[in-house]
């Protein structure tokens, strides 16, 4: 079977410099302006395509390493290219994050944004790890996602994949049992409450200051959208459709989300918190 070009998208989670632009990029220099002196190893949890490695590279010529821990091939091969002007002081690594192995470093600072939903229910594992990385004085910046969500359990993209599933024939009420069924676990459940997180945060570290903004996402048309889902999401929830489906579902996420930019005058909206987060004492 010829898969449309956003299925083949979303299998690589490729675009993602593109699409990123729309609500993930703007984490990156929020993030980099809460670091502080020189520091000299820099390790990004979930680095992605390598654009916070680069932008830290830029920023701190004192950096002698920046690491990045990533899941994804693709998107490490992508990485790779766009730090090769870097030579020896970049380090990919691919890694899970659910059970990272230990790395001969300390860092000065550790980053991790738009990832920790994806490492739920066992995010403890990640943080101990960062516990056992940073150097001492070292922070840890952390970005989490806040979608608001409702009873079932879905937020933020669950929503839109629910309508779009809607458009597909399924049933409003029928779609979290097919999630369900096929272990697709919604955005809005992996996402933990800022209570819960400050919680969870505070068994391994010091809070030490928190900053909130608004990620709010608009698109020119419905197949901006499409291609932000295909490079952000993947496959994550189309694999719960036959493959004969998925290149209709992807043009109907798009469809759906750009309908709703036309009543609400935005795709989303929802709180993202930044965590600056140093070694627990006491
Ligand atoms: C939304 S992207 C964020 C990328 C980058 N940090 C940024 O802010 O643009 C989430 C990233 O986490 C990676 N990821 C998700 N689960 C992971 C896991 N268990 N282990 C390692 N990386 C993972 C994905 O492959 C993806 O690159």
């Amino acid at each position: 079977m010829t898969l449309s070009d956003t299925e083949a998208q979303a299998r690589t989670l490729g675009g993602y410099d593109d699409a990123s632009r729309l609500r993930q990029a703007h984490d990156r220099d929020w993030v980099l302006d809460r670091v502080t002196g020189e520091p000299g190893v820099l390790i990004d949890l979930g680095s992605g395509i390598g654009q916070l490695l680069e932008a830290a590279l830029r920023r701190h010529p004192s950096l002698r390493l920046a690491a990045g821990l990533e899941r994804s091939e693709h998107r490490i091969a992508e990485a790779g290219e766009r730090l090769r002007p870097y030579g020896g002081r970049v380090a990919l690594h691919r890694a899970d994050l659910t059970g990272p192995a230990p790395l001969p470093h300390r860092a000065d600072v550790v980053t991790m944004t738009s990832v920790l939903h994806w490492l739920y229910p066992v995010e403890h594992r990640v943080l101990a790890w960062v516990r056992d990385h940073l150097a001492p004085g070292g922070s840890f910046l952390l970005t989490t996602y806040h979608p608001a969500r409702d009873h079932e359990g879905f937020g933020g993209e669950d929503d839109i994949v629910r309508g779009a599933l809607g458009e597909l024939g399924i049933a409003p009420d029928a779609v979290p049992a097919l999630l369900a069924d096929r272990e697709i676990l919604p955005i809005g459940t992996r996402t933990r409450t800022v209570e819960q997180l400050d919680a969870l945060l505070g068994e391994f570290f010091t809070i030490e200051e928190t900053w909130e903004r608004e990620a709010v996402v608009t698109v020119r048309d419905a197949a901006q959208y499409e291609h932000f889902h295909a490079a952000t999401f993947g496959d994550y929830y189309a694999a719960a459709l036959e493959p004969g489906l998925r290149a209709e579902f992807f043009r109907a996420v798009g469809r759906v989300a750009f309908a709703r930019q036309r009543r609400q005058g935005r795709v989303s909206a929802m709180p993202v918190r930044l965590w600056k987060l140093t070694e627990r004492t006491g």
